[in-house]
């Protein structure tokens, strides 16, 4: 079966072609991220309109460059949600229109699971059961995954989500937007014995986290810096230095417990913030002591991407699900929801 996925949840138009048998045929992508710089964030009306605007040449593209035509598709998946309603709505509207032109199945799907299951595309894939560690823009949680919408949720952030942390340590930092590369990329010339910031809730027990706290310290480091005219270039890369130790180390010490707790020997790790290269090498290390293993997905697929929703898609239509009377937008869609496509 050959599966469409389109992602059009944020600021990234994500197009991609999956064949259940062949795998991933093609995948296109045009991110926002210029257009949105300007304001320091994603604008919501100006992300729908230039996914209006990108949608359909990207479709053409992904199956030009796959070689096939529309008649090609068996079914298309689009992100339901969560998400910008707008965004979401561009999405689900031409998945829509396609799916009844073309008389074959469509669907919409959680974003979160696409995120998840974005390991499932590389060479080779992590076994069910394991747990997942969810770290995007909008979202920090662990998840324990028996199987294909089978979804335990063991903790998650109580207020900011670690991508939004930082985001926003960028914005003290005075780097552009999106945070999360920029205040890597600094951090790497920062010395990490100058600050030490706080580990949220990690001297207490549980799954959840918290980086409000975090981001707060932050911003006292930052204009007391300020102040005593020490917020140069290397006051800056300390901080970010600080500011990313302290993340990693709070994700790493709870997917160890997550670990523990379940006896899981696999853990998947996915959303946006995966693509942070010292949480991959600590992890790395952590898994590796454990005699457990780490799953990534390619950095490309780490960030929003069409793939990642036609292989969800894929999985879910070929078990006959599908939505095909009812568009669906959902901007707050809790994962635990989800149930396996038999049910
Ligand atoms: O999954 P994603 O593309 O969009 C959402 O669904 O939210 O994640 C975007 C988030 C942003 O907050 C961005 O700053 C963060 O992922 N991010 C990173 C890195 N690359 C992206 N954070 C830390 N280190 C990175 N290398
Ligand atoms: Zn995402």
């Amino acid at each position: 079966m050959r599966v469409l996925g389109i992602e059009t949840s944020c600021d990234e138009t994500g197009v991609a072609l999956y064949d259940t048998q062949a795998g991933l045929l093609a995948d296109t992508l045009y991110s926002q991220i210029a257009m949105h710089a300007e304001y320091g964030g994603v604008v919501p009306e100006l992300a729908s309109r230039d996914h209006t605007r990108k949608l359909l040449p990207l479709i053409q593209e992904t199956l030009a460059s796959a070689g096939l035509g529309r008649d090609d598709i068996d079914g298309i998946a689009y992100t339901a949600g969560p998400g910008l309603v707008g965004a979401l709505m561009v999405g689900a509207a031409t998945a829509h229109g396609m799916a009844r032109a073309l008389n074959i199945p469509v669907l919409g799907v959680h974003h979160m699971e696409g995120h998840l299951l974005a390991p499932m595309l590389e060479e080779e894939p992590p076994a069910f059961p394991f747990i997942a560690l969810l770290v995007s823009g909008g979202h920090t949680q662990l998840v324990e995954v028996q199987g294909l919408g089978q979804y335990r949720l063991l903790g998650e952030s109580v207020d900011d989500a670690a991508g939004e942390a930082f985001d926003k340590a960028a914005k003290m930092l005075e780097l552009d937007y999106p945070g999360g590369p920029a205040v890597a990329r600094l951090a790497e010339l920062g010395d990490p014995t100058r600050f030490r910031f706080p580990r949220p809730m990690t001297d207490r027990p549980g799954l959840d986290f918290s980086f409000s706290g975090l981001k707060t310290h932050t911003l006292i480091t930052a204009n007391t810096l300020r102040e005593t005219g020490e917020l140069d270039d290397q006051g800056r890369a300390d901080i970010a230095r600080a500011f990313e130790d302290a993340v990693v180390d709070t994700l790493v010490i709870k997917c160890r417990r997550a670990l523990d707790q379940t006896g899981l020997k696999r853990l998947v790790v996915a959303g946006g913030v995966s693509a942070n290269v010292r949480l991959r090498k600590r992890l790395e290390e952590e898994t590796a002591k454990r005699g457990a293993r780490a799953f990534y997905p390619r950095s490309r697929f780490c960030t929003d991407n069409g793939a990642m929703i036609a292989y969800v898609g894929a999985q879910r239509l070929l078990a006959g699900e599908r939505d095909d009377s009812a568009m669906k937008a959902v901007p707050r869609w809790p994962l635990a929801e989800l149930m396996p496509p038999a049910a």
